[in-house]
């Protein structure tokens, strides 16, 4: 089987680093880099770090508007695709790559494979809810890391085609940490810092809906950042460091460490060793629970709702009262851990097989 795998940005790699991994010995897989994130420390290091191969095509889209990046990023690889004549296309995910390969895949009846397929925050007007909604629905492999996702599926009438799988996310999760945790250039990263384990909270900004508040926006979420007791690190996201710059020159926010995007490995460690995690993300509230970090979710809706038992994930509102009184006056239940959710850690290697047919 000849596959062709779409990545383009940091989650993507992250995905594609263990599901290639399990392809390898099965089949031909052709790696194509859309280009959607480039700046080093958001693609260069992720390939290096986690052995991903170097992909055959970078397509160089760069970043734009949603209609200039997702139609330069369709272009470009339906080329890809009339040359290399796959069997089948696979996606990861929710991004602008993720709906741009998929539909150019099934406009000339390539097959698609869609790793995390069935999540919804059944908020459309997010650019992922879109993208994700979209691929489903043209997906003939859906791979559902979670019960509800694969629940979703079938509220929408998507009958065929869903595998249970898990989450390759806690795939990738385990095997890195361990990696990194033997790693002494990676563990060296407390004392780069200047951080002891367990005396920090972990956060990321990147979100569409975080950053469209502008500076009102991050201004609340740092007045609320600043007056937790322990200090926040965050390695921040290239789209809202012009605005956390700007924040912090008007606010001066000493409890706020801002330091550039960290490669997965140290950032597993820094979440491993957090007292708490505050993030719009979908991949780091996800580890934050693997790794049983409470978490605030700085967004309205979440798409992996099983987190949210027992409070080891709860929803904050972008105002700094609610931030402040969910990352300090609530605490995760335990007993609230028993199911495991997102499969047993060995997603890749289920999707693996399944495709391949071996
Ligand atoms: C994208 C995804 C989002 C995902 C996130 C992961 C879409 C619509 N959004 O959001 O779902 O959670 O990736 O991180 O696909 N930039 C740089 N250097 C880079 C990459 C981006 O400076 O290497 C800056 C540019 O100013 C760019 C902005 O970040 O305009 C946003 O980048 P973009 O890829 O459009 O969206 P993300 O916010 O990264
Ligand atoms: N991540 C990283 N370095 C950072 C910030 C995040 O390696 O400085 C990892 C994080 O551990 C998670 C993934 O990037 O695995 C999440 O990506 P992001 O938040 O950009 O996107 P999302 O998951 O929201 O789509």
């Amino acid at each position: 089987m000849k596959l062709v795998t779409i990545v383009g940005a940091r989650p993507q790699f992250i995905k594609a680093s263990v599901v290639s991994a399990a392809l390898h010995p099965l089949c031909q897989e052709v790696l194509v880099h859309t280009g959607q994130h480039y700046d080093a420390n958001m693609s260069d290091v992720f390939f290096r770090e986690l052995d991903i191969p170097k992909p055959v095509y970078n397509l160089g889209v760069g970043s734009g508007s949603h209609g200039k990046q997702t139609g330069e990023m369709l272009m470009k690889i339906e080329e890809v695709l009339l040359r290399e004549h796959p069997d089948a296309l696979m996606v990861y995910g929710d991004t602008n790559s993720t709906l741009a390969g998929a539909l150019a895949a099934s406009k000339i009846h390539i097959p698609v494979a869609h790793v995390e397929a069935g999540l919804r925050s059944y908020n459309m007007r997010m650019p992922e809810e879109q993208n994700r909604v979209l691929t489903d629905h043209i997906s003939m492999w859906l791979f559902c890391p979670t019960q509800t996702a694969a629940d979703n599926l079938k509220k929408e009438d998507i009958q065929k085609g869903g595998y249970l799988t898990g989450d390759v996310m806690l795939d990738s999760a385990l095997h890195f940490r361990a990696l990194a945790k033997q790693n002494p250039e990676k563990t060296a990263i407390f004392d780069h810092l200047g951080i002891t384990p367990k005396q920090y909270r972990l956060a990321t900004l990147h979100r569409a809906e975080t950053t469209e508040g502008g500076l009102q926006a991050i201004l609340k979420i740092f007045t609320a950042f600043e007056q937790l007791p322990q200090l926040v690190v965050l390695p921040i996201h290239p789209r809202t460091r012009g605005l956390a710059e700007e924040a912090i020159k008007e606010g001066g926010f000493q409890n706020i460490k801002l330091i550039d995007p960290v490669g997965y490995l140290e950032m597993l460690l820094l979440t491993d060793s957090a007292c708490q995690v505050l993030t719009d993300s979908g991949g780091l509230q996800k580890e934050a629970w693997f790794m049983e970090v409470p978490c605030v979710t700085l967004r309205s809706e979440t798409e992996w709702v099983e987190t949210l038992a027992g409070n080891w994930n709860i929803l904050a509102a972008l105002e700094t009262d609610d931030i402040l009184h969910k990352a300090c006056d609530i605490t995760p239940d335990p007993a609230a851990r028993i199911s495991m959710p997102f499969g047993d850690g060995k997603a890749s290697e289920k999707i693996a097989r399944i495709l391949t047919g071996c």
